[in-house]
């Protein structure tokens, strides 16, 4: 695969788990560790050298959300923005971004994910693949918090949304890399029972096609989309410092 990665944030949706601490602001710019939640995205992409970066949120933040993070180029990032005019889900968020994936295969990152590792070596694994998708997989003690793979031998023959009886212990986590049928996929989705457009539906499609491979995170990982999750991934990023971009002192 030649073309370089382009990379999505999701940072629309309602925040409603995290009421009130989201009722005048965005999730996504709560604090994580010494960073507004989205720069944790932003500069794990960054540093994968993923720069061409789309951001989607909703139109009540969009105005917060440009007044944090500009043109990107303090993160080192080059934005756009897409505006989710209703939260009808991760796959229809990524979906507005088919324009500004052009030809380019994508990698997105879910706006409230907190991760230890670097990506650039998941980069490289899915730059080798011949097309398709690649998704990172986390063991959880509480996989029914999360989407989860059902495995047979080291294959996954199937993703289920938030099981009641998880089938593996392991969490789809919130950073998936697709090449451009994704958007044929997410066309082909129906709303799930509870009305959104599911990033897990979009996944087993390729598995349909037997085009999903997967690799796994080794260090610490964290979705900060609850107030457990989010204390949770505080305590995670407590003392996590990103060299390209120093925290503290004013810049
Ligand atoms: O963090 C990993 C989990 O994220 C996966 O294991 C699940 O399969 C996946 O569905 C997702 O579950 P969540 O319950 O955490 O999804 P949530 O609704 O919190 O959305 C995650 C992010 O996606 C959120 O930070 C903002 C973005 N989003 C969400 C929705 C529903 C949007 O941009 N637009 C939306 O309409």
């Amino acid at each position: 695969m030649s073309k370089p990665l382009k990379g999505v944030v999701l940072a629309g949706g309602t925040g409603s788990r995290l009421y009130p601490l989201t009722k005048v602001t965005n999730k996504h710019l709560l604090p994580v560790g010494r960073y507004p939640m989205i720069f944790h995205p932003l500069l794990r992409l960054q540093e994968a050298g993923v720069t061409q970066i789309a951001i989607v949120t909703s139109p009540e933040h969009m105005g917060d959300v440009v007044n944090l993070l500009g043109s990107g180029r303090e993160l080192g990032v080059d934005l756009t923005y897409r505006v989710q005019d209703q939260p009808l889900g991760i796959a229809q968020a990524l979906g507005l971004c088919e324009n500004f994936a052009g030809n380019n295969p994508l990698v997105t990152v879910l706006g409230d994910n907190i991760l230890e590792d670097s990506l650039a070596p998941q980069a490289e694994a899915y730059h080798k693949q011949d097309g398709g998708a690649r998704i990172l997989l986390k063991k959880v003690p509480d996989p029914e918090r999360y989407g989860v793979p059902r495995m047979e031998g080291d294959q996954i023959v199937e993703i289920i949304e938030k099981p009641a009886d998880p089938p593996s212990s392991f969490a789809v986590t919130g950073i998936y890399f697709y090449d451009t049928q994704v958007f044929d996929f997410i066309r082909q989705l129906s709303p799930s029972r509870r009305g959104e457009f599911e990033v897990s539906d979009v996944n087993s499609c390729y598995v349909r096609n037997s085009r999903l491979t997967y690799g796994t995170l080794d260090g610490w990982w964290g979705d900060a989309g609850t107030i457990q999750g989010w204390h949770e991934a505080n305590a995670l990023a407590r003392n996590l410092v990103y060299e390209s971009y120093p925290s503290g002192e004013r810049r």
